[in-house]
């Protein structure tokens, strides 16, 4: 059974118990500015776990496309994705805990039709400081279950996982686990809840692909322990509290929220502990095989991450993001990029896009019309991606080949041929700094080309980071009021938008909106201009609603050196009372040469173009001095 059956199967079956089949959330979540991306199928329906009556009823199922990147660097595993789907099933306020496990073991034992000899679960152990007991309901409802299917169903006390690397299965079939393991919110424990969360024991269920998968150094074999042995395939949230200042209260309704990954159901169903193999994803590592004509054994690895993070990329491209170097943008950016230095490893220098993203586009055409519909637009923007990335890496290679030869040349008496001079820290900073040449690929690329790695490297690119982040700091706070504090991706992109923000003050206050201070951190910026009045909220929206729309625009941004009487002529900005030299930098958005939005003398650094800035928003307007009023501002 593939992993597209398993999906119309488990929707087809929740939709005879009374379920309405709901659409996929946009993998953005909508109004909810606390995560960058919808990471559970529970996301999107958090009002109506709170309370809200959902339009469709009490009864939903969906399956939901989700990002999780705080995985990333564990994809290239046999199990681990960014980029997933989850099967999900919610009672708001109908049925509970009984029916929803009994559902569950029939859809996995009579639809999916699993052995349930390999078939483990997990209950909730209690928690006595939250006065929620252990949860022998779902206990004794799991152990009738697998007793009336003639298994064993021993159920042993584990608490934390840890007991369980140490105490491994005790013949156990069922078992008891602490809130690490067994209680589900999207904060996880429940100490690391905010208030107004709600979360709640749960019980997981885990697929078991044998013994020959267990890997020891996770310590015994039990059916939370990390080791691919087994593979957690759903989750039943027995949703009934809510975090209050004081604790937790029940909710006025109980609810079920239940999410299983479609991957990992579908691994299940092939008997295969490697979601890479089920039909969401083989065709891909089938095309990279075509292509390299190399094999999947020996390169999982590099084949995984590029499946899994062009996957990511397409369906974010579908969903509207655009790589940047802000927020959603700037983790697709990183997906494109780690494919693009994965496919290098298996020697693919171009194209990487074009061949995989169609087959991307074939796995889900059937199933998600929008991807069929955006095909042309998601292959255009990845593609571009790609060819603005491999340019980056052309430019920091060549420089690479450049320095080691030159380094080869002046040493006396020559190196044997085949061998170079060692690449310093100072050289890998060199061209992280200026080519924007990540510091991993000049260590690959010295291994590959057999060029020694000083041992010192990372110290010395550490002190020369340091030392580079000082002098930006003492020279723009010297050059400016206030300053950078760094010339981090962050805080260019706060100074960019402090331009935008003083043209619109100008616009919406009046002329004698002056820059009297800046003050600009990763976290912020914070401005100070001449103004006697408080602002209404009315010119705040305005000032938003300008600066935002040129954001919008993707304006270009660009500098001229220039004479400073030239440069006031032309209209540029400066602030009050600052001292210039006689030829200065102006910077300007928009077009350089007629139509422009602001132009400003300044000594940058600034982001290329305003479409990399994310949404702009005021967090204060307060006064600063007598006539002086401050801004703080911020980019998400
Ligand atoms: N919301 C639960 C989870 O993500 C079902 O595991």
């Amino acid at each position: 059974m593939n992993a597209q059956e398993v999906r119309k199967k488990y929707l087809e079956f929740m939709a005879r118990q009374g379920h309405v089949i709901v659409p996929r959330a946009n993998i953005v979540p909508d109004g909810d500015p606390t995560t960058l991306f919808t990471g559970s199928g529970m996301q999107p329906m958090v009002p109506y776990l709170l309370g809200e009556p959902h339009p469709e009823g009490k009864r939903l199922t969906d399956s939901q496309t989700c990002i999780r990147v705080q995985d990333i660097d564990e994809v290239g595993d046999t199990s681990h994705t960014t980029f997933f789907e989850m099967l999900g099933n919610w009672s708001l306020g109908d049925y509970f805990k009984e029916q929803q496990i009994r559902w569950f073991w029939e859809f996995l034992t009579s639809e999916l039709l699993l052995d349930p000899h390999k078939i483990y679960v997990s209950c909730f152990a209690g928690d006595e400081k939250l006065g929620i007991p252990r949860d022998e309901e779902a206990a004794g409802v799991w152990k009738e279950l697998f007793e009336a299917a003639g298994v064993d169903a021993k159920i042993v006390d584990v608490g934390g996982a840890e007991n369980g690397d140490r105490d491994g299965m005790q013949g156990g079939r069922i078992f008891y686990y602490d809130a690490k393991e067994n209680w589900w919110s999207r904060a996880g424990v429940p100490e690391n809840m905010p208030v107004g969360e709600p979360g709640g024991p749960d019980s997981e269920v885990f697929y078991d692909f044998g013994e020959a998968h267990h890997d020891a150094s996770f310590g015994q074999p039990h059916p939370a322990s990390d080791s691919p042995r087994f593979l957690e395939i759903g989750n039943s949230v027995f949703m009934q509290y809510i975090k209050t200042e004081t604790g937790f209260e029940e909710l006025r309704h109980k609810n079920i929220d239940f999410g299983g990954g479609l991957e990992r159901l579908a691994s299940a169903a092939i008997d295969s502990p490697d979601v890479y193999r089920t039909s969401l994803l083989w065709p891909i590592v089938s095309k990279l095989v075509e292509l390299t004509d190399t094999a999947y054994e020996g390169n999982e690895a590099a084949m995984r991450i590029i499946a899994d993070h062009v996957r990511g990329a397409t369906f974010m491209a579908v969903d509207g993001v655009r790589p940047s170097n802000t927020a959603q943008g700037y983790v697709m950016r990183r997906l494109v990029r780690r494919a693009i230095r994965g496919g290098l490893e298996l020697g693919i220098q171009t194209g990487l896009m074009a061949a995989v993203v169609p087959v991307v586009i074939d796995i889900y055409k059937d199933d998600y019309s929008e991807v069929v519909e955006q095909a042309e637009d998601v292959l255009a923007v990845l593609h571009a991606e790609e060819e603005a990335f491999r340019k980056t890496l052309e430019r920091g290679l060549r420089e690479f080949e450049k320095r080691t030869s030159e380094l080869d040349f002046t040493q006396r008496p020559p190196v044997p041929t085949g061998k170079r001079t060692e690449l310093t820290g100072k050289l890998i900073f060199q061209l992280s700094d200026t080519f924007g040449f990540p510091a991993e690929l000049s260590l690959e690329e010295a291994e590959k080309e057999d060029v020694p790695v000083a041992q010192n490297w990372q110290e010395e690119f550490n002190r020369l980071l340091d030392e580079q982040k000082d002098r930006s700091r003492t020279a723009t706070a010297g050059q400016f009021k206030g300053g950078l504090a760094d010339h981090s991706a962050k805080t260019v992109q706060y100074h960019t938008a402090t331009h935008l923000m003083y043209r619109a003050l100008r616009n919406v206050l009046g002329d004698h909106v002056m820059q009297r201070g800046s003050n600009i951190t990763p976290e912020r910026l914070r401005f100070d201009f001449s103004h006697t009045e408080k602002m209404t909220p009315e010119q705040i929206a305005e000032v938003e609603r300008i600066v935002n729309d040129v954001i919008g625009r993707d304006l270009e941004v660009s500098f001229v050196e220039m004479g400073k009487d030239e440069a006031f002529e032309a209209g540029a900005l400066g602030a009050f009372g600052e001292k210039y030299p006689d030829i200065v930098k102006v910077y300007t958005v928009g077009d350089g040469a007629g139509d422009w939005y602001s132009r400003e003398i300044c000594g940058g650094p600034h982001v290329p173009r305003t479409n990399e800035l994310g949404r702009f928003r005021i967090t204060k307007e307060e006064s600063s001095s007598a006539g002086v009023r401050r801004i703080k501002a911020v980019l998400e």
